[in-house]
Parts: structure tokens; sequence; C-alpha cells
């Protein structure tokens, strides 16, 4: 899977990170730094950092970080060879011909295939007269011809051989069809199609690829819904139905429906910012990943108690990854299919109604919460505004607080005061609870991590620190290396695995002149480059200087030194008693 080097160094040439990082993450310009809200986790306030000094990024609060391939491998879902093949494409750069050989990308381009293949062929099939069953069905549920085409909708024949035979003529073998889960093995060892006499809804991913299929049954017979299974190519709680073109709406908004055939509806009433997550409840990786699209989302989900209950769910998950959050209730039907459908012609004009005066969802809430309490009772009013305190303290922002207490206070006939204490309280309690668990989080990170990567920090930890000093102090004064080195040879690294940063830097320096972290991306795995980025991140650019280097470096002499006399190992038996001695008169003395 070895890259040419000079592949690498060309594509990270014209790779720049704040580029890349910036068609993800909004920057913002801090001196010889970027910054931005994280993509990996949820924030409000902004601890992802660029460097486009090192070309390297890292987060202060969830610890990831690492170069550019290691960004768009995270951001993107993706292995390292289709990452740099990415990143290839992004700045038209043809791949080194025998770099293909990385397994489990070639599988996953295989997978993409075959989907691609399967939905072309449950799509023909669709308007073919054995699919007439299908598209009687689909046109019955009021989709036009355009909206299933658009969709590429399909049907799946009730011949389980059928697709298999197809797929085999294209030179698919019955492995690949299986890990592509579009087939299954039978008991008695055939390879049939996974789906059969369903219509087919294809689930496609960002750059439009097949990654998936929903199949709905025609009839009330269960499974409704048969989806793919998880593969290389497919998490269901990493994608969303539909965002590949609803991400396309410019308008930084999103409806949030529940099902494959509420977004289809809503589609074709105009309103393609829909999306629907895949049969599951709402994730908070699905909700970065809108955050990326949107700043306000509007839950349309089904207005039973089970739609009810997922939108409890799903309001605080969107809340905490930074988006608005709406809450829109279809009235009179089961869902937004249902009411597009009994609305006919008017149903998208009365639906832009309701999402324009639909709840923000702090509204929703309160407004729910007036059924559990009898507010014309003392004590019911008392719960009421205990729990609405709660409420306002945990979603709102301080404009929204501020709002939300009047006119409440004047609603029940409460003070203002009392109300605004009833907040402050929770507001107190939820930062003690939020701090706890932020510092666990925190700590059980990083000691994992340092254990993991280099163990022998945390016996070494004062030359570790000059170490991890050393190399970041390398990485911006490539020039400096042979003063470095004269001085501290890799050899005189007290762990092994700085030893081996130092080592892999000094020789792309020596071969190129100088490094940045990409570079070597092709030596280290991605946790560690990830753990090389955060210390090059917490050395501040300013302490890089002369005086502290000569300073590092007489640390790192002092370590090797004491390492020499205390190490039993290695050592002739002369030298070996003498320690012993030595440890002795410490000891009593
Ligand atoms: P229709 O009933 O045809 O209108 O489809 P719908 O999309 O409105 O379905 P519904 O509201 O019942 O369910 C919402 C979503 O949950 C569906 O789009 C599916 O993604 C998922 N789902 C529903 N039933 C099943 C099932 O039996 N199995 C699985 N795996 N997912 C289901
Ligand atoms: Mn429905």
């Amino acid at each position: 899977m070895a890259l040419p080097e000079e592949f690498l160094q060309e594509l990270r040439d014209k790779n720049d990170i704040t580029d890349v990082v910036s068609s993800y993450v909004n920057l913002k310009r801090a001196g010889r730094l970027y910054s931005g809200r994280c993509p990996f986790h949820s924030e409000k306030t902004p601890s992802f950092y660029v460097y486009p000094d090192t070309q390297s990024f890292y987060c202060f609060g969830c610890g990831t970080g690492g170069e550019v391939i290691t960004f768009i491998r995270k951001i993107e879902n993706l292995d390292y060879i289709e990452a740099v093949k990415l990143l290839a494409q992004r700045c038209g750069m043809d791949m080194p011909q025998d770099s293909y050989d990385d397994s489990m990308a070639k599988l996953r381009r295989s997978i993409y295939e075959i989907n691609r293949e399967t939905a072309r062929f449950f799509h023909k099939c669709l308007i073919s007269p054995e699919g007439k069953a299908g598209l009687d069905y689909l046109r019955r549920r009021g989709l036009t011809d355009k909206t299933i085409k658009r969709f590429g909708l399909g049907f799946a024949p009730d011949k389980p051989f059928e697709l298999i035979n197809h797929l085999h003529s294209k030179g698919y073998s019955d492995s690949k069809l299986i890990q592509a889960n579009v087939a299954t093995r039978s008991r008695n060892g055939h390879t049939m199609s996974r789906f059969y006499n369903r219509v087919m809804f294809p689930i496609i991913d960002l750059r439009g690829n097949v990654v998936a299929f929903g199949g709905r049954i025609m009839s009330d017979q269960k499974p409704k819904y048969l989806n793919t299974a998880d593969t290389p190519v497919f998490s269901k709680s990493h994608q969303l139905f539909a965002l590949n073109m609803a991400k396309n709406v410019n308008t930084r908004q999103l409806i949030l429906a529940e099902g494959y055939m509420d977004v289809i509806a809503l589609h074709q009433a105009g309103f393609e910012n829909a999306v629907a997550t895949l049969g599951t409840a709402l994730t908070p990786s699905q909700a970065e990943i809108m955050h990326r699209y949107a700043d306000e989302v509007i839950i349309c989900y089904d207005s039973d108690e089970a739609g009810t209950k997922a939108s409890d769910r799903a309001i605080p998950m969107l809340r905490k990854a930074g988006l608005k959050v709406r809450v829109v209730t279809v009235p009179g039907a089961k869902d937004p299919d249902e009411f597009m459908k009994s609305h006919g012609d008017k149903g998208p004009a009365i639906f832009r109604v309701l999402l324009e005066k639909s709840a923000g969802d702090i509204d929703y809430k309160l407004e729910k919460l007036l059924d559990k309490y009898n507010i014309n009772q003392t004590q019911g009013k008392v719960e009421y505004l205990t729990e609405a305190a709660a409420i306002i303290a945990d979603s709102a922002n301080p404009i929204e607080r501020d709002i939300y207490i009047s006119s409440l206070s004047e609603k029940l006939g409460v003070k203002k005061d009392a109300i605004d204490q009833q907040v402050q309280k929770r507001l107190k309690y939820s930062a003690r609870q939020q701090r706890r668990k932020d510092f666990r989080n925190i700590s059980d990170d990083l000691s994992a991590r340092h254990d993991k990567i280099n163990p022998e920090k945390a016996k070494n930890r004062r030359a570790a620190t000059a170490e991890e000093y050393l190399i970041a102090f390398l990485l911006e004064n490539p020039h400096m290396s042979q003063y470095i080195t004269s001085k501290v040879p890799p050899s005189k690294f007290a762990t092994e695995f700085n030893k081996k940063v130092y080592s892999v830097v000094l020789n792309k320096i020596e071969s190129n002149g100088n490094t940045t972290l990409t570079a070597l991306s092709q030596e280290f795995t991605q946790d560690e480059l990830s753990y090389i980025a955060a210390f090059v991140a917490t050395i501040l650019p300013e302490s890089l200087n002369k005086e502290s280097l000569d300073q590092c470096i007489t640390v790192l002499l002092q370590e090797y030194e004491k390492n020499l006399t205390e190490s039993p190992k290695d050592m002739s038996d002369d030298d070996m008693l003498e320690y012993f001695n030595k440890l002795g008169k410490i000891k009593g003395s």
C-alpha cells in the first residue's frame, strides 16, 4: 500500500489543510491559527484548531487531531487509501497505478458497484411488465413518475435468483454479493436475493454512492420494511435518507421525518430539504451530520405516541449538536405523507403555513407539560413551574431564557424573580453535572491514550515532555535538524514511541528538506497521528525558541545519564555492583 513520497508531497501541497477543513467547518482566523467548532463532537464554544504551519488540526475538546488525510478519513468515514483518493480527486491528481491493492478499499469499491448495478436492476424491473405490481403500488400511493425516477425507486421481483444471475453475469462473486448484503445464503446453500417482491428505496450517500436499500412489502405482512444490514460501506446510524438531495437546498434548514414515504411525499410537494433516519432513533452522529448542512431542524414525526416519544429524544440531541429545533405536528393525519395525500393540491401551501408557525422546541415542551399538571391548583402550579424551569435552564440560551421567564410569569401570575431563581438553581446543578462528566471523560480519554500509544511516558514524564518539545520544534524549524541531532541523537530518547517519531521526522527532513504531519501518515496509525498532533498542538508556537530548545536538550541529556546509571540491565558485573552500592548508600544516607 506504500504510496510514493513524491506523490504524497504533491498531494499535501495541493490540499492545504485550511482549505480542506474550511469546506466542512466554519473557521475563523486567530493569529497564525484558525479556530472553529469541532466537527467530531458537539460543542458550543470552538476548541478545534487548524495549524497552517504544521498542516495539522487538533481539538482540545475531544482530543481528535492529525493531518489532512486523517481529517478526511474521520469526517468522511473512509479508510486511508480512499481518503488519499478523495484528496487526489479534489485537486485533480491521478492516483499512482499500483496503489490499489488495499483489500478493504477494493472490497468497498466492489460493493458500491454491486449496489449501483442492483439499483439499476430494480429500477428497470419496476418499469418493466414484471414490476407492474410495484409501479401500481407506488402510483396508488400518489407518487408521480418524475418522483419515482428522481429517487431511483425500484422493484425486487418475486424470484430470488433473477438479481443474482444478473450480477453473476456482470462478474460478481457470491461472496461479494453476500458482503454487499444484496444476497443471503439460503439454508441449502444457495445464494439468493435478500429482497424479493418488495418496492425498493435506494439509500444514497453524500457522494452519490448507493450504500443500501430499504424494501417495503406491498401488503400488511411483516416485516413491513426490510433494510440492508450494516456492511463495509453502510452504517445505518451514520446515514440519513435523502440527505444527498436535501443538502443541495441552500436554506440551512432541514425537515426531519420518520419514514422513507414521508420524505418522498415531502420532496414531491416541494419540500426538498426533508430527510429521515433509517428506521432507527436519531443518533448523535446523525445530528452532527445534519449540523454540517443546517442551522435549524424542523422535526415532523408521526403524530402518534411513538412519534411524540421519538421527538422528545431527538430534541436534546439536535440541540446538543448546535442546531435550533422546531417541531411541527400535522393535524388530522398520521404522518406527513398521509397529510399531503389527504389535502391534494392544497397540501403544500397548508404545510408551508404549518412550518412557518411551528413552535420552537421549548414552546412545544412547555405546551406538552400543560397536559401533565393542573395549573389551576397551587400544587400543580408549583410542580409545573419546577419542571418548566428545568426545561428552560436545559434548553434555552440566555435571551430565550429571559423571554420564557417573562411569559411564564405573566401566564401563571408568579413573580419573575421567583421563576428566575428556580432556573438559576437548575443551571448551577446542570453545570456541576456537566463539569463532572467532562472531567471524567477527558481524563479517562487522555490517560487511556497515553497508556496505549506511549506507555513509557508515565514513568519518564520529564524526558517524554522534552522529547515532544524537540519533535514539535523540528517540525517548525527543519533547518535546525543538524544542530539538534548533533546534541541529541535518537538513541538518547527515553521513550520508544517518541524515538520512532523523532527518527522518522529526521529522515523526512534529510530527504526533503522539511516535513509536515501529513508526511508521517504512512509510518503511523491514525491514533498515533492524532496523538502526535495533540502534543504538537499543545506546545505554544511562541515557546519554540532557541532558549527553550537548549533547555530541553539539557533535560534530555540529564535524563539520559540518569537512566544509564539507574538501569540495571545492559551493565557489566562491575557496573552492577557499583550500582547496587550506590543504591545502598542513597538508601542508607
Ligand atoms: P408507509 O407505512 O409505507 O407509509 O411507510 P412509512 O415510511 O410511513 O413507515 P413508518 O412510519 O411505519 O415507519 C417509519 C420508518 O421506520 C420506515 O420508513 C422504515 O425506515 C422504518 N420501519 C418501519 N417498519 C419497519 C420494519 O418492519 N422493519 C424495519 N427494519 N424498519 C421499519
Ligand atoms: Mn406512512
